[in-house]
């Protein structure tokens, strides 16, 4: 592959530079005869999972594909699915530049782009353009202007909006740039999240015919009790999934280090254990009434590997793909 040959000339510029600087050459070859670059003829390791079947179990995380503008060109790449988002129901800019920052020596990311993102109807139009017959998987969110009290309206307008075109819903609940937003991961705010959410379900499978599951992305940074707490809501109220995790709000493991203390949310190798340990102790809980996505911090076979021992069903990886490059795909698929 190409990677290792890209990859410093990419590290030279400014982290958003390279990613809009590479989401136009994606853009550019996919479904040209230059998609041959990038393409990686995998082997298949089907895997069923929330009633979808799965090529393999590597997925593309949520955050590089906002505006779902590469799914044919990550597809080409081998991964068996793609979460694109999170998309909110209207358009907006994010948070002011700089807003992403790359911590080399420890493999790691910090991010505060507060989805960014050209709203639901993009996105849709942009999803039923792409050609990838893998599982696609939709992650929405909440406007930044919207009260969180007002919240839940955002996820099921969103959720009216790429119901039909999803191969899943991932409800984002976990970002830690959307001031506010964690706030719904607990008590009274995630039941009545999650009660909406399953309603709006039901709804929308009599109208389309069709059955679209529902996965709820959270956070590393819970106590036990909160993840206990978690695990039992979702159970409750029949989600179908549960992405672990986000991003983490500790620094413990990159002190010291340059951009260690730009604000916003650590991914990378630094998230890796407690992410782990957050499945880890999520599989405990769940006994299996619903299945783990696990990511964070998978840069190897290894760690992928690591991630399906602690009861992950499915992996996800963003910030490995960043520094380890399509490379990374086919280690992991072919041997997992
Ligand atoms: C720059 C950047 C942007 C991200 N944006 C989102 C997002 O919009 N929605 C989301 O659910 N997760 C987002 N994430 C989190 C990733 O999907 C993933 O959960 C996290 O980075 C841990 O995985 P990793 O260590 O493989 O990167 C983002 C991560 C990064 C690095």
């Amino acid at each position: 592959m190409l990677y290792p040959i890209v990859r410093p000339a990419l590290f030279k510029l400014d982290p958003e530079r390279a990613h809009e600087l590479t989401f136009q050459q994606l853009r550019f070859i996919s479904g040209t005869p230059l998609e041959a670059l990038i393409r990686q003829r995998l082997p298949s390791r089907p895997v069923t999972c929330m009633g979808l079947r799965f090529d393999n179990a590597l997925g593309l995380a949520a955050g590089l594909d906002k505006n779902a503008e590469c799914i044919d060109a990550f597809g080409a790449m081998g991964f068996g699915f793609v979460e694109v988002g999170t998309v909110t129901p209207r358009a907006q800019a994010g948070n002011d530049k700089p807003r992403m920052f790359r911590l080399v020596e420890a493999e790691g990311i910090i991010n505060r782009m507060g989805f960014n993102n050209l709203g639901v109807d993009h996105l849709v139009e942009n999803v039923k353009k792409a050609r990838f017959k893998g599982i696609l998987g939709i992650n929405i969110g909440k406007n930044k202007d919207t009260a969180v009290e007002n919240g839940k309206e955002d996820y099921l307008i969103c959720m009216e909006k790429v119901y039909a075109d999803a191969g899943y819903i991932a409800i984002n609940i976990s970002s830690p740039n959307t001031p506010g937003l964690r706030t719904l991961q607990y008590g009274e705010a995630l039941d009545d999240l999650l009660a909406s959410v399953k309603a709006k379900q039901k709804e929308l499978e009599q109208r389309h015919l069709k059955y679209v599951p529902v996965a709820v992305k959270i956070a590393p940074d819970l106590s036990e009790e909160e993840l206990i707490q978690i695990a039992d809501s979702l159970v409750r109220h029949h989600i179908d999934g549960v992405i672990a995790t986000n991003t983490t709000l500790d620094r413990s493991l990159v002190s010291g280090l340059k951009h260690s203390s730009e604000s916003g949310g650590l991914s990378g190798r630094p998230v890796q254990s407690r992410s782990t340990a957050v499945i880890k102790r999520l599989a405990q809980e769940l006994n299996g009434a619903l299945p783990i996505i696990g990511v964070g911090g998978i840069d190897s076979l290894t760690a992928a590997r690591e991630k399906m021992a602690a009861g992950a069903s499915l992996i996800q990886i963003y910030s490995g793909f960043i520094y380890k490059g399509p490379g990374l795909i086919k280690d992991i698929v072919t041997h997992l």
